[in-house]
């Protein structure tokens, strides 16, 4: 067991401050109310679909947002570009082998690819796959290959005012109870998110890691990890459970990853990279199945949808995604925008999550009926007072929930290592001058949304014109 490097003592009572410099800017534009009202409407009033250089501040995804390190960009430089046998990919391979302890990996071009794997390789048409609260693309992924995706969150996740520590976790009474119903080899898997993106990016607790694990040996299944966001999960441990203070970030996702079957990751959030991931298992069978998937649709074994030079940034990125000064940095100005939100007055979702803080919609815009899609038309006002981009999500309790059950969130992620505090101040201002006048919000009506990923597709319009069409 590795002990924990802790701050030196004469240290603790100074404030914490970002772990790294500036080497490289990059300028950012304001824009006028009226330029931002036209790109709403442009972009039929999905933010997905606005231009970013009509944004000021984006706190739309951490996903392939971060900032690469110096030591990231000139790793690039040793990218090996050979289809086959690259020196980065035996970089790549050593680095994730070292820190997640499995024999097979598999490159992919981001998370979904290697969601695609991992289902392709362990699921028949008809299975069901239970997780802690399953991503949307997941989720689509899922339901594309006709498995059903059952999410068991902690009941404690839905006390929003509660500040409690695991609310990540996966509910193994409805577990047990889901598996002990369940005719036998439906179930070819447990998937648990760390952390618990969908559910406020809450992290889930090594005690719950424990008993799935064990639950899962005792009905002979799988137990896999989506491991987006592996080392802020990993720091939470770290900061919250008993027993874990001492250990170092490192020992703990050894510890995590032991229990676990394989993974998918995506390097866009804790490799701190601008695109890529993998599939890993410990099964020589799975791997056999998932490398003839990867062949068909990613690439070559030892690159897999991306370049050389991408790998050699996640290998660095990997490495610096586990360091505590980044992590308690990291947490820390997510819990500070939380606060600056929480002194406008603006209910979040506490605690605040490790990449995101969460506002609830339903209670910034009572007025605001399902219909009028309260979360989506917060989102706009947000950017259309100050030009930040956030993204509205909708929580379900349970995959059958009817939509006046969901509750409306809007989250604010955190690309890794870009924005200062003044960005986030500014960010709470704008959301605290929205808050002021939230009675005044209107709504807007849906034009179009597919059934699968509408978030990201969905078209949007006034609430008045709708009325006057
Ligand atoms: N799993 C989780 C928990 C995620 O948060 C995401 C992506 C994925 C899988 C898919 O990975 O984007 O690399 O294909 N989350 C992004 C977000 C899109 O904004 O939260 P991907």
């Amino acid at each position: 067991m590795t002990a924990s490097r802790r701050v030196p003592e004469s240290d603790t009572l100074l404030p914490p401050i970002e772990p790294f410099r500036v080497k490289a800017v990059e300028a950012i534009h304001r824009t006028t109310r009226v330029e931002r009202e036209a790109a709403l409407a442009r972009a039929h009033f999905n933010l997905f679909h606005l231009d970013a250089e009509d944004v000021l501040v984006d706190l739309l995804t951490d996903s392939g947002t971060a900032a690469m390190s110096a030591r990231q960009w000139s790793a690039l430089l040793e990218g090996d570009e050979s289809y086959a046998g690259s020196a980065s990919f035996k970089r790549f391979h050593t680095v994730v082998g070292e820190i997640f302890g499995f024999e097979h990996i598999l490159p992919v071009h981001q998370g979904r690819a290697a969601e695609r794997l991992m289902i392709g390789s362990l699921c028949m048409p008809g299975d069901a796959v239970p997780g802690n609260t399953h991503f949307e693309t997941t989720r689509g992924n899922l339901l594309s290959f006709r498995v059903q995706p059952v999410d068991l969150p902690s009941p404690e996740f839905w006390q929003f005012r509660e500040a409690l520590p695991f609310k990540g976790n996966m509910d193994t009474v409805a577990l047990e109870r889901f598996l002990g119903s369940t005719e036998r080899g439906k179930v070819p898997f447990i998937l648990l998110t760390l952390t618990n993106n969908t559910c406020g990016d809450q992290p889930v607790s090594m005690e719950n890691i424990r008993e799935i694990h064990s639950l899962a040996s005792r009905y002979g299944i799988l137990l896999y990890f989506d491991a987006c966001r592996f080392a802020e999960n990993a720091w939470f441990i770290h900061e919250r459970e008993r027993g874990f203070a001492e250990r170092s970030i490192r020992d703990i996702v050894k510890e995590m990853f032991s229990y676990a079957d394989g993974c998918l990751f995506s390097a866009k959030k804790d490799g701190l990279a601008h695109i890529g991931g993998f599939f890993a298992t410990r099964s020589e069978h799975v791997a056999e199945r998932a490398r003839q998937q990867l062949l068909l649709c990613e690439g070559f074994l030892t690159y897999g949808g991306v370049t050389g030079r991408d790998l050699e940034t996640i290998a660095v990125g990997l490495r610096e995604v586990l360091e505590e000064d980044y992590l308690r940095y990291r947490v820390d100005t997510t819990s500070y925008l939380a606060g600056r939100l929480i002194e406008e007055g603006i209910p979040v979702l506490l605690p605040p999550g490790g990449h995101a803080v969460y506002l609830d919609a339903a209670k910034l815009v009572p007025h605001l009926g399902a219909r009028e899609n309260p979360g989506q038309a917060l989102a706009i006002e947000i950017y259309r007072e100050g030009g930040v981009r956030t993204v509205r999500l909708i929580l379900a309790p349970g995959p059958e929930a009817r939509k006046q059950e969901c509750v409306e969130m809007v989250r604010l992620a955190l690309p890794a290592r870009v924005y200062t505090r003044n960005h986030l101040d500014y960010a709470a201002r704008v959301v605290g001058n929205v808050a002021r006048r939230a009675t005044e919000i209107q709504g807007v009506r849906t034009i179009s949304a597919p059934p699968l990923l509408g978030g990201f597709l969905a078209r949007y319009d006034r609430e008045a014109e709708c009325h006057d069409a």
